[in-house]
This record gives C-alpha cells, structure tokens and sequence, in this order.
C-alpha cells in the first residue's frame, strides 16, 4: 500500500499520523513549545542529561552519535561537547523527517569543534531504519524528547526491537521516557497559554492538503487534548466545527460531522513497571537509568540483548 492510501484509510479512521505534524512550520512550532514554561519535558530531561553527561558518556564510550528524530538537537550537543573532552574525532549523525529540524541541529552543531562531523539524513525512522547504514564504530542511539510516546504499545515494540535488531554488541541506545505525574501538570504541557501547541496542531492539516493535495480547512477544526486515564496518555484532536466534506484527488469524499474528533498525536506516560516491559519485550537491556529529582522524567541506557 502507498502512502496515499494508507493516508486516505487512516483519515477514514479519524486518525492523522503523528509523523505530518513536523514539516518547516511544524518543527519551528514545536521548538517554540518546548521553550514555554508548561512544557516541563525538554528543561527536564536536559537537567539530566547536564547533570549525568559524563557517567553517560563514561558508560557507553561513544565513537560516534546516530540520532533519531533529532529535532534541534540542543540536549545532544550536551552530551557531544562531553565527548570531545576525550575523542579527537566525532561523528554525529542527524536523522529527522523534517528538513527543518535537520538544518536547526546543523546550525547548533557546526561551530562546536573541527573534531565533529556532521552528517543529516532526511528519513522516516519507522519506514528507513533497515536501511541505515550500522557503521563499524561503537555508536550511541539517542531517542529523545520522549517520542517513544507517540507510539501505541505494539508500534513502541516493533520501532524498538528493530532497532535492537541492528544495534551491534558495543552500541548503546539513551532513550527519553515522560513518567506519569500529576494529570493536570501533564495536559498543561500540551495546551500552552501561549498558543503554540493549538498552531502546531492544526498545522498538520496544512502539511496534508499540501502533501497530498486535500481541502481539509484549518478554520472548521479546534484543538483539544484529553488525558485517556485508563491508557495513561494525552490525546491530541482537531475536533470539527461544522459537517464538512473533504475531497481527494482521485474524487473520493468522506464526510466529518460536526463534533467528529481527527486524533493527530498520543503521547505516552510511563510507569518503571510499563516500560520495563516494553524494552524486555523489545529485547533490550536496561544498562543505566537516570532521574530527576521530582522523577518526572527518565533516561535510559540500554544495549540490544540480540
Ligand atoms: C517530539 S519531537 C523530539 C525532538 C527532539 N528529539 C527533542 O528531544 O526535542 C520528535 C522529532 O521526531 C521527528 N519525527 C517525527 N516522526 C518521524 C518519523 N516518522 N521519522 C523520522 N523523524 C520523525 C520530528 O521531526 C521531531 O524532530
């Protein structure tokens, strides 16, 4: 099946993939959201990764760096800059579906030291990770920004358990996972004052009609997020203002009611217990784990046990 008619049954479904909210705007946006004052995710995981860079870095002896959906890549310079107190050359590699954030991690990485090359590559980590190249040297997978979050359990497995599946024996993979918390700390975090995330979200229908030459119309829709209590996750809707009717190139129509609820993102939070099963299941080994003090967050150090 084609991507446009995986598209087209998914939005029959009321679901847009997660993957089309990051275009040029999109990765911008979410670089605004992650600065507001609600968006505890980033300024929490980057006090961990400040305060353990080295024990990180001393555990895994990284030769070189392969990011997953790097973004900007701020929180990994952290970890870069660490590294080349001891190694005289470094490669990190940036891997993003979005051009944007592959340019922003360029532009926070290229003046850090002559020691690092940097290599971007545009792909879809859940389509193109059998093609990348594993390389000889001892890598470190970085999986930040707890995007493991956006995957329902069995997709979390399956990314995860290819990833394993190409890690070799010496490589190591550091993951950032949101921990579940006060409820109303978490849906604050997805519904800034500011009006970032709203922008963000309905961008999503920007990308589509461009991508795939729709007519969804960003003015009918609202953004909304509820916390789903029984899955412990946020759940991000374009909810529909009106009946609507969206058209598709090849003349096919589907009709949204108004009240209809378009799921554009989950994302997950974890218990110790629920993610420890994820990486058993995925056969990874929990190496490290590292914590804030309010235990809001958690990064992993794992190795494939493959
Ligand atoms: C939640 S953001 C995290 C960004 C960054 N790692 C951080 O910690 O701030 C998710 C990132 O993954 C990228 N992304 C989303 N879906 C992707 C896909 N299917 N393949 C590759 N990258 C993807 C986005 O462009 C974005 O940069």
């Amino acid at each position: 099946m084609n991507e446009t008619e995986k598209l087209h049954i998914s939005i029959k479904n009321k679901i847009l993939p997660t993957k089309y909210l990051y275009d040029d705007k999109g990765s911008k946006l979410f670089e605004d959201i992650c600065n507001t004052e609600e968006y505890y995710l980033t300024r929490t995981e980057k006090s961990i990764v400040q305060k353990y860079a080295k024990d990180i870095m001393a555990a895994s002896s990284a030769e070189e760096f392969f990011e997953l959906g790097s973004g900007s890549s701020k929180k990994t310079k952290i970890l870069i800059l660490e590294a080349l107190k001891y190694r005289k050359k470094l490669t990190y590699t940036s891997f993003d579906i979005s051009k944007k954030a592959l340019e922003m991690s360029k532009k926070e990485l290229k003046t850090i030291s002559k020691n690092l090359s940097i290599q971007l590559v545009k792909g879809d980590f859940i389509n193109d990770l059998k093609n990348i190249d594993v390389g000889k040297d001892r890598r470190l997978y970085l999986f930040l920004g707890s995007t493991l979050g956006n995957f329902n359990n069995q997709m979390a497995i399956s990314f995860l358990y290819n990833l394993s599946k190409i890690m070799k024996k010496k490589d190591f993979l550091l993951i950032g996972i949101d921990k579940i918390k006060d409820h109303d700390v978490i849906k604050s975090a997805y519904n800034d004052k500011a009006g970032y995330t709203e922008k963000f979200n309905k961008n999503i229908l920007d990308v589509i009609n461009n991508k795939y030459n729709l007519d969804f119309e960003k003015n009918n829709f609202t953004h909304s997020i509820t916390f789903n209590k029984s899955n412990n996750q946020i759940e991000m809707y374009l909810t529909s203002k009106t009946k609507q009717v969206i058209n598709f190139p090849n003349k096919e129509k589907i009709l949204i009611e108004q009240g209809d609820k378009l799921l554009t993102e989950i994302s997950r939070k974890f218990n110790d217990k629920t993610i420890k099963k994820i990486f058993s299941n995925s056969s990874l080994k929990i190496r490290k784990t590292y914590f804030d003090d309010n235990k809001y967050f958690s990064l992993y150090l794992l190795n494939s046990k493959l």
